[in-house]
């Protein structure tokens, strides 16, 4: 149990617990983590809570995908996420789950006092009812067609052609997704929260709110001035989600308890208490961040929420934009669609901080990963002028002046500085991220000139002293920046302040005091990002089905085959009448190299190659179960399909282990060569 209660509390938006992290949702971790690390460096108590978003209709369509409870469910992708978060330096002081007792107490209290002031009621409304399933069906398990645009296969809650939003039962065409049969409708008794009734409140708090984003607030209120509609936030059984008190087969609306998530795992935090974790919640000041695609949620119902609840309101709410690659839509089919842990195996993390730290503003715009300027900002910026400063810094002290820090010189550089760490602090007061960089940059900037200014390499010949007090000067700019980039680079910090003998600094230690001292070995700390062409496999392997068989006319060990490709069949000759009978090759499931020049074979054309495993005299062909024609694949290397020859053929080096095929220690999918256990693949 903590004794002192924080307080601030941040929190990021609660990812959902059906699928992976990807680099769309770090844009807000990184962010929140980087305004948390300050607040606690700037002294202030604060502290970063988040947690899985567990309920709802997707996740228990996964779950009923897999074939496994969604508890499991959603414990593996806590798992998941919480590893994928650590990778990237993202550090919460609470990451809990809405499926839990506490969000269960707060979801039951906060909707019992709704509910006491008169703010929920309920209504018959027409729902989708699938009589074969005998279930009711909630928006994603109907599709048809949008009933603005006309759109095909559209989920019943919002069409991802037009975004327009509906309810299930406005679906043309509706099918239930589980059996494909139209549902029926059905009257039912749903919850409402008269969202309507806080109109006026609403916008009180919006306006009143300096610290909002101005760009937010106006078009929220214009939603306010069309007129709020009231909230459905019940959903029939079977839903997973928390059962309505008094109900046997209702639950609770997933956007109800997600939010609701914010105070358990604050509540986690302190302990579980509940009684404590409101008092708490509401002697702390909250900061929200999200993305845009959530204004309404945050910005109407939960406020309304918390409101006639009487718990605290966000203080403010930080809202960014969506995350683009290359100035598109990220895109699996394009190679643009980066998860965490894909994005963790290819480059370092630091690098990503450092790049969305620079294009984060305090603006609801979109950012953009660039890879040309993410490489361009890593190299020129963090690399040459922030990471090169440093080295050679302490690198000049450990080699000529014996690791030693001495006396500190009066020069006109110490309150241009000073003036940058005040505008650093500002900038990340305010969460504007890339004004922290852009003076971030310049102190360093101010580093670099100043050392080459001073030929501290020259003068070291001439007049030691002199030469000792510009390094320590520049060791003390080393040390501010080890401080000022610690929200951004938290490993990078940690590593330059163990050179400089120095631990935990906080920013009271952004001044020049740092003398008399010793440094310990210089490092390079990081590295150039280099950013590698996709690895292909020069070979486009195919499944074949072997159709028939027959013996070459022209030469004993050959024989002549046709296959099947599924779209295509071909003829392959192959050298291997020693080792099978021409009857057992029928039917067989074999991997031929689809995309090599054809070539005439004792005078027959042969329109590929298939391969076998080989081990001193035995050979077994590779075999596999995949569907015929399909690709196979070295792990998530794509193969390449333009034609190659046999020379290139030849350059390709594959090996047999425990008869499973590898190329660059990758495993070939779905094929196996039976009896080999160490050879090649020929
Ligand atoms: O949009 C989403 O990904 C939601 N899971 C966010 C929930 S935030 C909060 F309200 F819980
Ligand atoms: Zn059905």
């Amino acid at each position: 149990m903590k004794t002192k209660l924080p307080k601030i509390i941040v929190t990021s938006a609660l990812p959902y617990a059906n699928g992976s992290i990807h680099v769309g949702h770090l844009v807000e971790y990184i962010q929140t983590d980087m305004f948390v690390r300050f607040l606690k460096l700037a002294g202030e108590e604060a502290v970063y809570c988040c947690a899985d978003d567990t309920h709802g209709a997707p996740i228990a369509i996964k779950a009923d995908e897999l074939k496994i409870k969604p508890e499991e469910l959603i414990g593996k992708f806590a798992k998941e996420h919480l590893e994928d978060f650590k990778s990237f330096h993202i550090e919460f002081d609470s990451y809990y789950s809405t499926n839990s007792p506490e969000n269960k107490h707060f979801s039951d209290l906060i909707f019992g006092r709704l509910k006491d002031k008169g703010y929920i009621y309920t209504k018959e409304i027409e729902t989708t009812f699938c009589e074969h399933c005998k279930r009711s069906l909630p928006d994603r398990y109907v599709k048809g067609k949008c009933p603005r645009c006309g759109a095909e296969d559209q989920y019943g809650d919002v069409c991802e052609k037009c975004n327009s939003a509906y309810s299930t039962v406005d679906l043309v065409e509706p099918y239930c997704t589980i059996c494909k049969n139209a549902p029926v409708r059905k009257d039912s008794k749903h919850y409402f929260f008269k969202l309507s009734a806080f109109s006026e409140q609403l916008n009180k708090w919006l306006t009143e709110n300096k610290k909002l984003q101005p760009e937010i607030v106006n078009y929220v209120r214009n939603w306010i001035k069309e007129g709020l509609q009231d909230w459905d936030i019940s959903r029939d059984g079977p839903y997973f989600g928390f059962n309505i008190p008094g109900e046997k087969d209702k639950f609770y609306y997933v956007w109800l308890d997600a939010p609701i998530g914010y105070i358990s795992s604050y509540t986690n935090y302190i302990g579980n208490d509940v009684i404590k974790g409101e008092e708490g919640w509401n002697s702390s000041r909250i900061i929200h961040f999200i993305g845009k695609d959530i204004i309404y949620f945050h910005f109407l119902f939960w406020p309304a929420m918390l409101m006639a609840s009487g718990f605290t309101l966000p203080e403010t709410l930080v809202v960014h934009g969506f995350l683009t690659v290359n100035g598109e839509k990220m895109s699996k089919s394009r190679g643009t669609f980066f998860t965490a842990r894909e994005f963790a195996q290819k480059y370092d993390p630091e690098h990503l901080r450092f790049y969305y730290a620079k294009v984060l503003s305090k603006k609801m715009s979109d950012i953009d990963l660039d890879f040309k300027d993410f490489q361009d900002s890593v190299n020129n910026e963090l690399v040459s002028n922030i990471g090169n400063f440093c080295y050679r810094t302490l690198s000049f002290c450990n080699k000529y002046l014996d690791s030693k820090i001495g006396a500190i010189p009066k020069e006109k550089l110490i309150p241009e500085a000073e003036k940058l760490i005040e505008n650093i602090h500002n900038a990340y007061f305010d969460a504007n991220f890339n004004e922290a960089v852009k003076n971030i940059l310049q102190l360093s900037t101010l580093g670099n000139k100043y050392f080459q200014a001073n030929e501290p390499w020259k003068m070291i010949k001439e007049d030691k002293e002199k030469a000792g007090e510009t390094i320590t000067l520049c060791a003390n700019l080393v040390k501010i920046l080890s401080i000022v980039l610690k929200p951004i680079l938290p490993e990078f910090s940690k590593r330059l302040q163990e050179q400089l003998g120095v631990k935990n600094l906080s920013w009271q230690d952004t001044k020049f005091n740092f003398k008399d001292t010793k440094i310990n070995q210089a490092e390079i700390l990081i590295d150039k990002l280099e950013i590698k062409e996709d690895e292909t496999f020069p070979l486009d392997l195919k499944v074949a089905k072997i159709l028939s068989a027959e013996a070459h006319p022209e030469a004993d060990k050959l024989v002549v085959l046709q296959v099947d490709l599924n779209t295509e069949k071909r003829q392959i000759v192959a050298g291997i009448k020693n080792y099978y009978e021409l009857s057992d090759l029928i039917e067989k499931k074999i991997v031929i190299v689809s995309n090599l020049k054809h070539a005439k074979l004792r005078g027959i054309e042969s329109q590929g190659m298939l391969l076998a495993g080989e081990e001193g005299k035995k050979v077994s062909l590779l075999l596999s179960d995949a569907k015929v024609g399909s690709s196979l694949q070295f792990g998530t290397v794509k193969n390449n399909t333009a034609q190659v020859s046999f020379d290139d053929f030849l350059k390709v080096k594959m090996t047999v282990k425990d008869s499973k095929v590898y190329w660059d220690e990758k495993e070939l999918k779905s094929v196996t060569v039976e009896n080999i256990s160490k050879g090649k693949v020929c």
